[in-house]
């Protein structure tokens, strides 16, 4: 399997957006994250990437197929919900660099890629000078979820052998609707954070 990895920047990201709301479509409807989407939805959500040339997206490109992505931007220019607890916690927002997902469709998985999606994203923040630490955040779902599947193994394992420090006092709430739901609901989503200073 030859996958091409392609990091883009800033303005160099808009050929790319329909691409990842397409893949936060089709892989977030997976546990844990069960994210019922409409492109409506993932069009505004998308725009903010657009807006800071620091902001970054890793691409991995099997031929022409855009088949896995890993989206960063500085925290600054992110929502309220996303800042709110490193304001409250006093981390300087202008100092972090927000990872906002890493997507490969699973017959991709597994052949490092995952890897490259860090490595390439945490050389992008430093590169910039400006942020000593990086960020992301991941969805809390209690371990008896009726649609876990047999088996699952979560990334936690992964994140912490990257540097990452999970940090429970760093806390937001985000509302999406649950594939099977009629009604939106509130996720607890919990943030890791690693120094790159
Ligand atoms: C996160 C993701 C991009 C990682 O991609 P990947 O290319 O398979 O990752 P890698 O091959 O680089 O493997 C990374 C590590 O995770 C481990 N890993 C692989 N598959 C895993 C799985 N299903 N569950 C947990 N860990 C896994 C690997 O063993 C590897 O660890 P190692 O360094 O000790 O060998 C991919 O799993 C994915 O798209 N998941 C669904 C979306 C998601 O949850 N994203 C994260 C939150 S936005």
């Amino acid at each position: 399997m030859t996958i091409q990895i392609k990091t883009v920047t800033g303005e160099a990201i808009q050929p790319y957006v329909m691409d990842l709301a397409r893949l936060r479509m089709d892989i977030f409807r997976d546990y844990p994250y069960l994210y019922e989407g409409s492109l409506d939805y993932e069009e505004r959500y998308l725009i903010p990437y657009l807006r800071s040339p620091d902001t970054v997206m890793v691409l991995a490109l099997d031929g022409d197929r855009v088949v896995g992505a890993a989206s960063g931007m500085p925290l600054e220019i992110e929502t309220d919900e996303v800042k709110r607890p490193f304001l409250q916690a006093g981390i300087p927002v202008d100092e972090v660099f927000y990872f906002g997902e890493s997507l490969l469709y699973k017959p991709y998985r597994g052949h490092g890629i995952g890897h490259r999606f860090f490595d390439e994203r945490e050389k992008h923040a430093r590169s910039c000078g400006a942020y000593r630490k990086t960020a992301f955040f991941a969805v809390q779902r209690p371990e008896d979820h009726p649609l876990r599947p047999e088996g699952y193994r979560p990334l936690d394992d992964f994140w912490k052998k990257r540097g990452y420090v999970p940090r429970p006092d760093l806390m937001t709430t985000f509302e999406w609707l649950d594939v099977g739901d009629t009604r939106e609901t509130g996720k607890p989503m919990m943030f890791w954070m690693k120094d790159i200073s």
